[in-house]
């Protein structure tokens, strides 16, 4: 397939407007799920597992339709999809969603999600298999090597810090404890914060706009999360621990 420049440079910089605009719009209050759903819930919702299997499934989907369609695509852009980006999505589709015990999601927000994951997914697939030019010492690269380790570190602590709340709570039970263990010691967006890193070390290894792009969404929805997730906790728990920042340890 042929490489559309253009188009993968207007989607990239639609990602980072997006992001941007998320968090001008938001400004005093979260994407309407989980804690910040308001004590009215919306109409329609689905359970939470479902949810987010539907949602983030485009972005495994559609990458692995695009390696298995493609010709003459460079091997290494797609190692770095394959090991990198649906592997995320792999774990987040088959290992998260099953498991999750949050409550349940409002249709329109998984729309939204899905419509975004699809359009990451697609985005992401085509510039590393049909634009991303990697020569052969580019595995040899300290950028190359620094974003990985940095990507499979943020998966570590996003991994774990999930694990920590989602056993927080008994199956079936809709209360928020305070998180404790892991990266969690530090900031109350443990989860968020490796993330953030995963998406930046995926955007290092690969040296693009794209996938750039996709680090500063990530940072834009989820950054203001951690903090309206932090102040939740200062006002639920006066017991909450005074030393614990939002999203960067002894910083933020
Ligand atoms: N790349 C991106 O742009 C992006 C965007 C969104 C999410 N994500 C990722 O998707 C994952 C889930 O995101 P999220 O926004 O749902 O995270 P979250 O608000 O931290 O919640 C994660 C899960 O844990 C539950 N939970 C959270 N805090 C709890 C507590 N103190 N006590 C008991 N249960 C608690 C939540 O239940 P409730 O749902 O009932 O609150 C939910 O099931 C994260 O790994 C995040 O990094 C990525």
């Amino acid at each position: 397939m042929h490489c559309y420049e253009n188009l993968i440079n207007y989607l990239s910089c639609g990602m980072i407007l997006t992001g941007l605009g998320h968090l001008v719009l938001h400004k005093t209050t979260q994407t309407s799920y989980g804690r910040h759903m308001g004590p009215s819930p919306p109409a329609r919702t689905v359970p939470a597992r479902l949810a987010w299997f539907l949602q983030e499934m485009p972005a495994l989907l559609i990458p692995l339709f695009l390696i298995f369609t493609s010709q003459n695509s460079s091997s290494m852009g797609k190692y770095l999809l394959l090991g990198t980006f649906c592997l995320h999505y792999f774990q987040r589709t088959f290992v998260y969603s099953p498991r999750t015990r949050g409550r349940p999601f409002p249709l329109g927000v998984m729309v939204a999600g899905g419509l975004i994951c699809s359009l990451n997914g697609f985005l992401q697939g085509c510039y590393l298999l049909h634009c991303a030019q990697f020569d052969h010492e580019w595995s040899a690269d300290y950028r190359y090597k620094t974003g990985l380790l940095l990507f499979y570190t943020g998966m570590a602590i996003n991994i774990h810090s999930d694990c920590i709340l989602r056993n927080l709570r008994k199956p079936n039970e809709i209360v928020y404890k305070i998180p404790t263990g892991g990266l969690f010691e530090y900031v109350s967006g443990a989860n968020y914060l490796g993330e953030i890193v995963e998406w930046f070390g995926y955007a290092v290894a690969t040296w693009s706009l794209p996938t750039l792009s996709f680090a500063m969404f990530s940072l834009c929805f989820i950054g203001p999360r951690a903090y309206y997730h932090h102040r939740f906790y200062q006002e639920k728990f006066k017991d909450y621990p005074k030393f614990r920042k939002a999203l960067i340890p002894f910083i933020f």
